[in-house]
């Protein structure tokens, strides 16, 4: 029997426990129809009650603990709910989301995977119907740049203040990153033949009219004001995709990408982008196919399989419906079937348990369009179909 594979459930706050519950309930009919090697254990931190009991939102040997686990499966954190208790315990954001910063970097997972697909099902925002064929993977960079938290206030509360906020772009998190976007690039192209799917693009870079690519790698940048990282990209980008020829490779300044992204979407495949350009990038993505309640995120460290890989969905603690079994657990379902599907790397009974969660939950998606339905009715769907 395979070595055991073991899981930290990280609940959180708000709706987070109520849609990690479903994706526990969902992983139990797995395990049993599987019999699958794998465990998992609760953690009450980090978590507002943790704050509220303790004084900090997770003990200090957190990472220590969590660093003996394959991964990290986290519901949400932030605003507790419900928003109309006015006496909850309340903690800014900076302290409350610190927690999911401080794995990202301790635990150096400097790929943040966020795939965008419009399923059929999903509430679609865009009137265009070319909007169903979205398909898209968007390539956060997550261990630097926009959010190494460096800098400071100087001479802070006078009219004098100064707040600098340091960015750090290194060479090695650039190349490490565009080159995941090209193996990505490539590995959903070979997805897609094994589907019966065709997607074509083409390489903007003078060669219109030749080839037309089954992949594309799309690099933002914001190089025409931030040009040091800006064109220090740019050339990690074109150094790299010499490795790739087999894959289109584009740009778009930012703000350019906001535009197109609503003007025609379904013309980008994997997009690679830093922190904070992907971290906005990412809740547009989430938009076009469907909606927070449907986006999966992943906090990966691929390099080193000795650190546990974080899996979140894409939002958050959501206080305005906290505590009534109303958040969709779709997007946590996804994402735990990606977590599956990570873990299931050299395991492929693990992979293809997470194959079917995705299936399951995207044919629930397909046959439930537009209905209202409770947490829990969701998720207990699921688990029928899933045990047959
Ligand atoms: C996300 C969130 C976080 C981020 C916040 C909560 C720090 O917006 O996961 O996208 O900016 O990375
Ligand atoms: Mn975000």
């Amino acid at each position: 029997m395979a070595e055991t594979t073991r899981i930290a459930v990280t609940p959180g706050d708000g709706v987070g426990p109520e849609v990690v519950e479903e994706a526990l309930r969902c992983l139990e009919v797995l395990r049993t129809k599987h019999n699958l090697a794998l465990e998992w254990t609760r953690f009450p931190w980090p978590s507002h009650t943790w704050h509220q009991k303790h004084g900090e939102s997770m003990p200090d040997d957190a990472l220590d603990q969590l660093r003996h686990y394959d991964a990290i499966l986290l519901g949400a954190l932030g605003d507790p709910g419900p928003l109309d208790d006015p006496d909850r315990y309340l903690l800014s954001d900076s302290v409350s989301l610190a927690p999911l910063l401080e794995m990202r970097k301790g635990f150096d997972q400097w790929v943040c995977e966020r795939p965008a697909r419009l399923l059929p099902g999903a509430r679609q925002y865009l009137a265009d119907e070319r909007a169903k064929d979205i398909d898209m993977l968007v390539i956060r960079e997550n261990s630097e740049g926009e959010y190494v938290s460096q800098g400071g206030r100087l001479r802070k509360g006078t009219e004098d203040e100064v707040a600098t906020q340091m960015e750090v772009f290194t060479r090695r998190a650039t190349d490490r990153i565009i080159r995941y976007g090209f193996e990505q690039a490539r590995a959903r192209a070979a997805e897609r033949v094994k589907e019966g799917r065709t997607r074509s693009f083409r390489s903007l870079d003078g060669n219109r009219d030749t080839q037309a690519f089954e992949s594309q790698v799309c690099l933002v940048t914001k190089r025409n004001a931030l040009r040091y990282w800006g064109d220090m990209y740019t050339e990690a980008f074109e150094e790299i995709r010499k490795e790739y020829a087999d894959v289109a490779i584009h740009h778009e300044l930012v703000d350019a990408a906001c535009m197109k992204f609503v003007q025609n979407p379904w013309a980008f495949d994997v997009v690679v982008a830093s922190n904070l350009q992907g971290d906005i990038l990412t809740d547009l993505a989430a938009v076009l196919s469907g909606g927070m309640g449907v986006a999966p995120s992943c906090n990966l460290n691929p390099s080193d399989t000795g650190m546990p890989s974080m899996f979140e969905p894409t939002h958050g603690s959501a206080p305005d419906i906290a505590g009534q079994g109303l958040a969709d657990p779709t997007a946590m379902l996804f994402t735990t079937a990606r977590m599956l599907q990570w873990l299931g790397r050299k395991d492929p009974v693990m992979a293809a348990a997470g194959k079917e969660l995705y299936s399951t939950v995207a044919a629930d998606l397909k046959e439930n369009a537009g209905k209202q339905r409770r947490t829990r009715e969701i998720g207990e769907a699921i688990c029928q179909q899933i045990a047959g």
